[in-house]
């Protein structure tokens, strides 16, 4: 599942935050691609244990955390560290597998079920730059607005086209989720969309909604490694 969500939609806090990462000090994106991603990378990231910006990444960390669709969506159980990343003159990322098993901002080992892709810069500031995600149906490419960000599943083949005009500025991170696998996480998603929706139609205590509860219940418990 590709979902779009809006992580961030107040336009002034957006610019704010893409501000606050033109300032970083930047450097080689090679640096942290694993071995099958090193070759095909050409980007400048910011070093991210300098103060500034780790305390970027930890507050777009803490919103996207706390984002109730992304929460619905990835059944998160930790976070990666974030990456921010800046493409120009250019730059691009060629198709790629992200690392399987990464590294958590907590310290510890990780797996990389859910990569998302947290857009700061508008999309008419650069040419280029959309990130392609390619799977057994096709391809699929995404340019978000400032303050969108595009979650996708971490085992999909992906690139980011040359930026040819300007510059594109993101928040790379990955995430762990209670549940590995991807279809299984899907239909829980379905499934909380339509409780969802029936809230609005139906008591609480309806024969409908209370085994619909009964249902996305069981299924966690078939399926979530919390
Ligand atoms: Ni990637």
């Amino acid at each position: 599942m590709i979902l779009m969500i809006s992580a961030i939609p107040d336009p002034a806090a957006v610019a704010a935050l893409a501000a606050r990462a033109e300032a970083l000090e930047w450097r080689d994106g090679r640096t942290t691609a694993g071995p099958s991603a090193r070759g095909v990378k050409r980007n400048l990231q910011a070093v991210m244990n300098a103060p500034a910006a780790r305390a970027l990444a930890g507050e777009v960390q803490g919103l996207l955390a706390a984002h109730p669709v992304l929460r619905a969506a990835a059944l998160p159980r930790r976070f990666s560290h974030l990456l921010i990343s800046k493409t120009q003159d250019g730059g691009h990322y060629g198709a790629h597998i992200d690392n399987a098993v990464i590294k958590a901002a907590s310290g510890e080992a990780m797996r990389s079920d859910v990569s998302f892709t947290l857009f700061l810069t508008p999309p008419g500031d650069y040419d280029g730059g959309e990130l392609v995600i390619h799977s057994a149906s096709g391809t699929q490419e995404i340019k978000g607005e400032a303050g969108a960000a595009v979650l996708y599943p971490s085992g999909t083949l992906h690139e980011v086209r040359p930026v040819t005009r300007g510059q594109r500025i993101v928040c790379v991170g990955w995430i762990e989720s209670m549940v590995a696998d991807c279809a299984a996480r899907e239909t829980l998603f379905d499934l909380e969309n339509l409780r969802a929706a029936l809230r609005a139609r139906l008591p609480l205590q309806s024969e409908e909604l209370l085994t619909l509860d009964k249902t996305i219940s069981n299924l966690l418990r078939r399926w979530a490694q919390p």
